[in-house]
């Protein structure tokens, strides 16, 4: 016989667990092996996802288990789904057994839970058995609602789901559970192999489990779960900042999984503001009546006059302080904040004219209500490396002030507003020497930002509205990386998330990263909208009789004009006859060659200055040369226009988590 000790060295060796029980209430030790952005967080709660770049999350128990043709498993596990927003949450996540030789690295985010991807959904090669807990109603899975429980064997489109919640074991009658309350739950999910029939119940964590579950159906996994398999759960991250937690989990092979202790369970980080502090309170001598309406009198002024400054601080804003302004400041500096100072108000707040006391330096101070505090320290971060930017053709980044839900930002100002005033506005419309001049400007700000500077910045917003006219009518471009802070705290009132429409590239509506090409195509539809004095996108004000709303795409109506060999009467009727046809040729035809559908295809920024400024020659568009649209009109109904129209209503939610994967 062979020693134990040996026989224990052995079962390492080939990493499969003997031990076919174990129960975890946290996870500080529990050796979890973790990848992607899953981790355990100080408090021992697992925590899969944690952000909004279409990342994969996967833990599984440290060992692999063996299952056999005959194998029961029973497992539980208490989770909770904390968005950062109310109503709205990414994808759900999933319970799962997956044979070791499965390459997980291969599945995709968002509605994919990290479980499968667009071409092995539904492969019966893949051997996945999963129980998906689904915030996001997808057709292409034939969810049946936002809010359910899902068997699944091999595919996302589930072979047995149930709407979330419970049977009442005292009244029999069926309870509406929300899956993304932000509130603890509990699952317990069966395989009986003999019966050949799994089981899935759900209730609030603390409850016992219900009598009645809420999925029973009959499904030989004998073919799918059999060999050594891990077992785990499974997420992927979309454009919604959205945690799966997961508090304690127990499993057994052949035997009932051990019950949890919700004692010991971890506890969830407190959600939203901390309460009040006491420091407000103020305490009354209780003297005279006189000395008491005194006091509350001069306790009201202070109280007034503090709320009036208050501002929001945290620790790690300390390096960052020289870049801080006070509020009082900028209270002092706009006339406290007077109607007649507002410059504008747009997508991402209201914009002040200002003057700050001390220096009289005059300043733009951007409003920009934000609740979250989800990535802010990153984007100060940010916004702090960005103010040490410095180019004739940049908005220069004075600092920022934080209060309460509400970011300012302090700006030079630009005493002639903004590009798209000039171009769709009444007033005096720019001449074409003017307008070139500003593509170039814009062109080498972008060119500084993306290759001559420390680090690779992109803009992520480019467009009109956000190229600022200087004394001289120079262009300088603004809010760099506003559409970041926007990404990562995913505010569902602005359809800014990630860009403007029009101006996306399609692998960034597609994946969520923004990158130096998917600037280029924005800058392309900029180009196009200078020269053109049109917006990318137009929506005719009636419907047609199919009752779809005309719209006009700029990108295909120029690209019309370049077919017929005469791109040049895409130029903006405004400017009559006042300019040089050739470089408006290049000026066009640059920006179809940045609006390329394929990124691969469009130019560096530096290659864009020296189209622009001849030295050297732009290569003629090739016959085949489609926009974007037209692709996507070529491509079947959920083309890509289709998710951009998505995408700008931006309201639902079996939408929104579609944006990342659903255009191919
Ligand atoms: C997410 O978790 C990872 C791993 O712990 C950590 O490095 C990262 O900073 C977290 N990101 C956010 C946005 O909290
Ligand atoms: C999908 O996953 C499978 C593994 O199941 C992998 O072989 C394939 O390359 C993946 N496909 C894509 C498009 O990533
Ligand atoms: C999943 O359901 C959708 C919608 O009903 C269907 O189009 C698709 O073919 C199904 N896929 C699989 C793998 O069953
Ligand atoms: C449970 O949810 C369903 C679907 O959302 C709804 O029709 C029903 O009224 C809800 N029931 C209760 C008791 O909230």
């Amino acid at each position: 016989m062979l020693p134990r000790k040996l026989l224990l060295l052995l079962l390492v060796a080939v990493g499969v667990e003997a031990g076919v029980e174990f129960a975890y209430e946290g996870f500080p030790a529990a050796g979890l092996s973790l990848d992607g952005i899953a981790s355990v967080t100080p408090d021992g709660l697992l925590l899969l996802t944690n952000d909004t770049d279409l990342n994969l999350a996967h833990a599984f128990h440290p060992a692999p288990l063996r299952f056999h043709r005959t194998s029961s498993f029973s497992t539980t596990f208490v989770f909770a789904i904390v968005s950062e927003l109310n109503d709205l949450s990414t994808s759900g996540f999933a319970f799962l057994v997956a044979p070791t030789s499965r390459d997980l690295s291969s599945a995709m985010a968002a509605q994919y839970l990290g479980l499968f991807n667009a071409s092995d959904n539904g492969d019966a090669r893949n051997r996945v058995f999963a129980v998906e807990l689904d915030t996001v109603r997808n057709p292409e899975f034939a969810d049946m609602n936002d809010n359910h429980v899902g068997i699944d064997v091999n595919s996302l489109n589930s072979s047995a789901a149930a709407m979330a919640g419970y049977y009442d074991d005292a009244t029999g009658a069926f309870r509406n559970l929300s899956l993304a309350s932000r509130e603890p739950m509990q699952v317990w999910v069966d395989y009986d192999a003999a019966a050949t029939e799994i089981t899935v119940a759900l209730a609030p964590a603390r409850s016992p489990r219900p009598r009645r579950p809420l999925l029973t159906t009959r499904i030989d996994l004998s073919t799918v779960v059999a060999d050594t398999a891990y077992v785990g759960f499974s997420s992927g991250s979309s454009i919604v900042m959205c945690r799966h937690y997961v508090l304690g989990w127990s499993f057994s092979l052949d035997g009932a999984a051990p019950a949890l202790d919700h004692a010991k369970l971890p506890k969830l980080p407190r959600i939203g503001p901390k309460p009040q502090s006491k420091t407000l309170a103020i305490a009354l001598p209780m003297v005279t009546t006189a000395a008491v309406l005194a006091a509350v009198g001069v306790g009201l002024l202070l109280l007034r006059r503090r709320l009036r400054y208050a501002e929001l601080r945290e620790d790690w804003e300390v390096e960052f302080g020289p870049h801080r302004f006070a509020f009082k400041d900028l209270f002092d500096a706009t006339a406290g904040f007077k109607d007649k100072r507002l410059l504008g108000t747009g997508g991402f707040g209201s914009v002040y004219r200002g003057v700050l006391p001390g220096t009289r330096t005059e300043v733009a101070v951007k409003r920009v209500s934000h609740e979250s505090r989800q990535g802010m320290r990153e984007f100060i971060a940010e916004v702090v490396s960005i103010g040490r930017l410095r180019h004739r053709n940049l908005v220069q980044l004075l600092g920022y002030c934080r209060r309460k839900g509400e970011l300012l930002l302090v700006y030079y100002y630009m005493p002639n507003s903004s590009l798209d005033k000039h171009l769709h506005g009444h007033g005096h419309a720019l001449d074409w020497a003017q307008r070139l001049r500003i593509i170039k400007g814009v062109a080498s700000g972008l060119l500084y930002m993306h290759e001559d500077w420390e680090q690779v910045v992109i803009h992520r917003d480019i467009k009109a509205s956000n190229v600022l006219l200087d004394g001289d009518m120079n262009g300088r471009l603004g809010d760099f990386g506003l559409a970041r802070l926007y990404d990562h705290g995913a505010d569902p009132q602005t359809t800014h998330v990630v860009g403007t429409m029009g101006y996306l590239a399609p692998e960034l509506v597609r994946t969520g990263k923004a990158t130096t090409l998917s600037d280029v195509f924005a800058f392309g539809a900029f180009l196009l909208e200078v020269a053109c004095g049109r917006r990318p996108i137009e929506e005719e004000e009636e419907e047609d009789v199919y009752g779809d709303v005309d719209r006009f795409v700029l990108a295909d109506w120029v690209l019309g004009h370049w077919r017929n060999g005469a791109i040049i009467r895409a130029v903006d009727a405004k400017l009559g006859t006042g300019y040089d046809a050739a470089e408006a040729d290049t000026v066009l035809r640059l920006g179809l060659t940045c609006l390329h559908p394929s990124p691969a295809a469009r130019p560096s920024m530096k290659q864009v200055m020296q189209y622009l400024d001849g030295s050297a020659p732009l290569p003629e568009l090739p016959p085949t040369y489609v926009t974007v649209n037209m692709l996507a009109a070529m491509e079947t109904h959920q083309g890509v226009l289709g998710t951009w129209a998505v995408w700008r209503s931006a309201s639902s939610v079996a939408t929104m988590s579609d944006i990342g994967l659903s255009g191919r």
